[in-house]
């Protein structure tokens, strides 16, 4: 009897290590915690085909600042893409509109444009690497580097977007300079803008602490 128990209890070490190693997926659990490896993974019982499909990719509203709207497919929005390091968007960009300078620290960003014409690029300390893109033209922006979208065309621009990570998060240049409580006087100082440049443009962004100048 005591050999069946040993038996039974190796046998369930093994499935268990087993299900570790053929772990196909991990579909997250939302109401869970957000870690640096992902979420928990939802019961796979519980898991069906609906959690490797986000129906959500339309277009969205561009009467903004910018002209523009991102509709993300990130883990948050599409659990299916938990800790497969890979999500998707799509990017509608009114005439005149654009996305402004940003980087995403985690991920490599490719834009694959399907109607319009999108002029974008990234800088490195010495260059410039931009191209005005047609329908079908896919271009790569290298993980971290900062980066632009620009619509260029006479009409809307649509493009899909595909990321390197399940969460790219972004971090906007102008609402980071702009849309913080940093005072007036410490970004004119860092930017070489004058101040009444850096009020106008925080009053835009929603920056707090409007300084006199
Ligand atoms: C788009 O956004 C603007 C500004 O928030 C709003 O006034 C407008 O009703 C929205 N349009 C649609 C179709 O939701």
């Amino acid at each position: 009897m005591k050999k069946i128990t040993q038996i039974l209890f190796l046998f369930s070490l093994l499935s268990f290590t087993t299900y570790a190693a053929v772990n196909d997926f991990c579909v997250a659990d939302l109401k869970g915690p957000d870690t640096p490896s992902g979420y928990q993974c939802k019961p796979p019982n519980t898991v069906t085909a609906d959690d490797f499909v986000f129906s959500g990719l339309v277009a969205g509203n561009t009467t903004n600042t910018f002209n523009a709207a991102l509709t993300s497919a990130f883990v948050t929005d599409f659990p299916g893409l938990n800790g497969l390091g890979v999500s998707a968007a799509r990017l509608d960009i009114a005439k005149g509109g654009s996305i402004p300078m940003h980087t995403h620290p985690g991920a490599t960003e490719l834009l694959i444009l399907a109607e319009g014409q999108i002029t974008a690029g990234f800088m490195t300390p010495f260059h410039l690497y931009s191209k005005t893109l047609k329908p079908g033209d896919v271009m790569v922006f290298p993980q971290g580097q900062l980066h632009f979208q620009v619509n260029s065309g006479n009409d809307k621009a649509t493009a899909y977007l595909a990321f390197s990570s399940a969460n790219p998060g972004a971090q906007l240049l102008d609402l980071l300079l702009f849309g913080t409580s940093l005072p007036s006087d410490v970004i004119a100082q860092t930017t070489f803008l004058d101040v009444e440049q850096v009020n106008k443009l925080k009053a835009r962004f929603g920056g707090i602490g409007i300084a006199d100048s």
